[in-house]
Parts: C-alpha cells; structure tokens; sequence
C-alpha cells in the first residue's frame, strides 16, 4: 500500500471506507449505536464532521495496490481559542448521539489543556479519525499514517501534533511512537446528570490526551 494525502476529490471514497469501519467500530460509536439498533442508519453529523477536515490539506490515507482506501487519518488544525466555538457546534448538533461524542470531545479538550499546558504553542494539528479496515489491522498501518501525520504537521511548520484516543488501540498505538499521554479521564468519570455516559466494552477504560512536539 501506499501513503497519499486526503484532497477534496477523495471525499466520497475516504466517507465510503470511514462508513464501513470507523462509524461501525470506533468503541463509542459502537457503545451509543450510532447507526441505530439494527446499524443501518446514516449519520450525516459525523460525515460532514470528517468532510470539512479533509480541505485543510492535512489528511493522509493508506491505499492498496488495487485502489481501495485501507486506512485513514483525517487531521485538522487547532488554535486557542477554539473551545467556545467547538462547545457551540457540539451543542447545537442536531444527531442526539453524535451530539454526545462531540459534547466528550470538548469536554477532553477543555479539561486536558493543551494550549495551557504548552504555552509557547500557538497552533497545533490534531487526529481527529484514524481508521483502519478491519481485514489489515496488527500490520502496522494506523502506526505509518501516524508517523506521516507528523511529517506532514512538522512540513506544515505545527509546533505540536495531538490526539485523543477514544480507542486503547490506538492509544498503543501512539504509546508506541513516542506520544506523551497529558490527560486522561476514564469513561466511568464522565458523566452528564449524574450518570456516566458511555459503557465502552473492555479494554476501552478511559479516553486520554496524547502530544508530540515537533520543534525541538
Ligand atoms: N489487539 C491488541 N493490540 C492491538 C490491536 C488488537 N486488536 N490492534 C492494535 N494493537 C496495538 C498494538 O500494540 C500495536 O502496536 P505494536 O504492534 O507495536 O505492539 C498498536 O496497537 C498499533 O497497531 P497498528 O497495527 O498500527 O494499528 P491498526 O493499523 O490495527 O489500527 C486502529 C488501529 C486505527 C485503532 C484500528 O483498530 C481501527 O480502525 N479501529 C476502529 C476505529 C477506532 O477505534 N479508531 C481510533 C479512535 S481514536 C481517533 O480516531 C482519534
């Protein structure tokens, strides 16, 4: 397979893979069923959050010989600041349990801290899908898109590249490059009205904040 960067043209074919295995089987998509009961719904809200990332040219996906996309990494810049807005926009979406994944996401981004904890950073670039299809997994492929992600942020001029990890797999596998862990939060700790939101199943315990500096 081969790395490519994600360009505007590639839309449909990245959303094609990202419909068949990230929406099915990322563990909170899986927990909240995103897609419904019977998993056959849409969910318009998460493909227009990863559409309008892929424009900002700092996407990658993993290719096969044949074609196919095996792998993506959709990221997209950051800067402070960004927390009220990203508040609104999680609020005010209208998907009822999309709206919950979202509304973790900003509270992980308003908790963890990043531009606070690094105050010399001005703008960051954050992974905001990784996916891998599910026949190629264990090969690798999420640790290159990974490792590319960062050239590509470090080409870029980003002083930072961060990602939070929904996932205890992708979580190694950042662990793995060099990633330091700045936050975490386990999932039993996240509640809204006093009850915890989302039931992942093992090993999915916690969701934590990673960071690699790209400056020295
Ligand atoms: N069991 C145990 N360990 C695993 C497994 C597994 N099934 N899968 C990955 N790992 C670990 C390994 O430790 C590996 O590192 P090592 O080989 O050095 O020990 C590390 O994770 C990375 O493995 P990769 O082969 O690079 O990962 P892969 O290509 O399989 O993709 C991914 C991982 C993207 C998480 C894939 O499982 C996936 O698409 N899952 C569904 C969607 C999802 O959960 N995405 C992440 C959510 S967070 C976010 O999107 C920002």
């Amino acid at each position: 397979y081969k790395i490519v960067q994600v360009t505007p043209k590639d839309t449909e074919k990245v959303l094609e893979h990202l419909r068949k295995f990230f929406f099915r089987e990322e563990p909170l998509n899986i927990c909240i069923k995103l897609l419904g009961e019977n998993g056959d719904e849409e969910c318009l809200e998460l493909e227009q959050y990863c559409a309008q990332t892929i424009p900002e040219g700092l996407s990658l996906m993993a290719v096969s010989a044949s074609g196919k996309v095996i792998g993506v990494a959709l990221n997209g810049s950051q800067e402070p600041g960004h927390l009220e807005e990203m508040e609104a926009y999680a609020d005010s979406c209208p998907h009822p349990r999309f709206r919950k994944i979202l509304q973790l996401l900003a509270a992980v981004d308003r908790a963890s801290d990043v531009f606070g904890k690094f105050p010399d950073v001005d703008k960051l670039v954050e992974v905001r899908i990784l996916s891998v299809d599910s026949a190629v997994r264990g090969r690798g492929i999420a640790k290159v898109l990974l490792e590319k992600s960062t050239e590509l942020a470090k080409q870029h001029d980003y002083p930072l590249i961060r990602i939070d990890c929904s996932s205890h797999f992708s979580a190694l596998a950042v662990g793995r490059l060099g990633f330091e862990c700045v936050f975490k939060m386990p999932y039993e700790d996240y509640r809204q009205n006093g009850e915890p939101v989302f039931h992942p199943e093992q090993p999915h315990k916690e969701v934590k904040t990673y960071v690699r500096r790209l400056r020295p």
